[in-house]
């Protein structure tokens, strides 16, 4: 797919600022710079490819050139919604593919976008300080569009929107459609957080299944799922009947 250049993008994102890379290491990276080099909330950093992509715990994360979608936005939240920007972005990602007509689109605590169980996006929110003082949040997105897990370690846990889809729509077209649902979703993260907490909430697929949750100390906690609070905390119910509230890790069924 040779569908995502810069004049495809100029044309989908309008008025958008943004900063286009054929090949790059991290779009999160280039966006934290440009943050700190006081780039505009609603600026946006895309990528056709990513040769050193982060993912959350310390893992790395894959955009094949032509396959993928690898992009991150800036945001100036106010520092007490900063719990809330993951959410915007998962929540976003699945509103957008929701209206694209895929079914079974869920969310898998806290910010995996999954169809049929299996991830097809990822986020990865990275705040800028400057000292004491919050700079703002970039929220790195990543979206396999056709990337083939076949024949890969992935292949059971992994899958891309080609697999629900007849006509994949053009990256700048999904591009623009997962922003424009995020400005929406940031709306609410401004003036009625709840509202976009409950629609974050609404997509878990997991509340109330036995669970193990794996920490980010490599620490293995075994329970049951029942509540995540307004901060996207999980409430993990342990066998002896013990509620653990855990902020950050990375869960499995039982
Ligand atoms: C995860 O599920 O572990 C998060 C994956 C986040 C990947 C995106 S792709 C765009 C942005 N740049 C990165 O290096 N990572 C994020």
């Amino acid at each position: 797919m040779m569908d995502l250049d810069t004049i495809s993008l100029a044309s989908a994102l309008g008025n958008r600022p943004f900063r286009f890379y054929p090949s790059v290491g991290s779009t999160n990276d280039i966006a934290m710079t440009w943050l700190r080099e006081g780039g505009p909330s609603g600026g946006v950093v895309v990528a056709d490819e990513q040769t050193s992509g982060r993912g959350r715990l310390q893992r790395t994360w894959q955009t094949p050139p032509g396959r993928a979608i690898a992009m991150s936005l800036l945001l100036h939240p106010p520092i007490q919604n900063l719990p809330l920007v993951m959410m915007l972005g998962a929540w976003g990602v699945a509103a957008t593919l929701e209206q694209m007509g895929i079914q079974r689109v869920g969310i898998k605590w806290p910010n995996d976008i999954q169809i049929d169980g299996k991830k097809v996006c990822g986020i990865l929110p990275e705040i800028v300080w400057e000292g004491n003082n919050l700079v703002g949040v970039v929220l790195g997105i990543g979206i396999n569009v056709d990337v083939d897990f076949r024949d890969t370690p992935l292949a059971q846990t992994a899958t891309s929107l080609s697999a629900f889809l007849d006509d994949i729509p053009p990256r700048p077209t999904i591009i623009r459609d997962v922003l424009a649902q995020i400005d929406l979703g940031y709306n609410d993260l401004i003036y009625a957080p709840h509202k976009l907490v409950d629609a974050w909430r609404a997509r878990l697929n997991m509340l109330g299944k036995p669970l193990q949750v794996m920490l980010s100390t490599g620490q293995i906690i075994v329970g049951r799922a029942v509540a995540v609070d307004d901060e996207g905390a999980l409430r993990l119910e342990k066998p002896d009947g013990s509620v653990q509230r855990i902020l950050f890790g990375d869960i499995s069924n039982l």
